[in-house]
């Protein structure tokens, strides 16, 4: 049994794509959760600010989250042909924890989603390039889904069968 969170950067389909693979973890006898950066409302970083704060809103939650799981599920959609900026805002004060950064990303399994306006190649890639540079093990395989086209749910088992293992 494994314990697989799932990141979800907006709170509408795309926590709605978290909650899916959170059920499919859970019939597949792992442990999930889902933590929505939406609702963690982080502030916007910047070195000056990561400076003056002692505490950063939301940030204890999510690395409490993120370091109790075994591999994450990053369930994102495409802005602008890239990632949307809660996302990039987490990874931002994540990285600047400069102690526990390799410890958090190194060699953790991590898939990718997506439920965009279309089909949410560029935020797949966005993800893909920034998770390998912190050094995650990103699965080759993502889930694709948008208004038109729903998630494959063999694709959902599949990217959750090689998380767990
Ligand atoms: C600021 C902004 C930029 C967007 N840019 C793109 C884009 O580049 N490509 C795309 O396929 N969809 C784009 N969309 C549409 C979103 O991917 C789509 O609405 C998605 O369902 C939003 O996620 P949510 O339903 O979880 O809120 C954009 C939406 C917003 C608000």
């Amino acid at each position: 049994m494994a314990k697989i969170l799932m990141i979800t950067a907006t709170s509408d389909n795309n926590r709605a794509l978290a909650e899916k693979f959170a059920d499919s973890a859970r019939e597949m006898g792992h442990e999930a959760d889902i933590i929505d950066l939406v609702e963690l409302d982080m502030p916007m970083f910047s070195v000056a600010r990561s400076k003056e704060l002692e505490t950063v809103p939301g940030m204890a939650e999510l690395k409490a989250a993120m370091s109790d799981a075994d591999s994450w599920m990053i369930i994102a959609p495409e802005y602008n042909g890239s990632m949307p900026p809660t996302l990039n805002n987490a990874v931002a004060w994540l990285s600047t924890e400069w102690q526990d950064f390799r410890a958090l990303f190194n060699r953790r399994k991590v898939g990718l989603a997506t439920h965009s306006g279309g089909g949410g190649p560029h935020v797949i890639m966005a993800m893909r390039q920034m998770f390998s540079f912190l050094g995650c093990i990103v699965l080759g395989r993502n889930c694709i889904s948008n208004k038109t086209k729903e998630a494959n749910p063999e694709t959902i088992e599949d990217m959750l069968n090689q998380l767990a293992n």
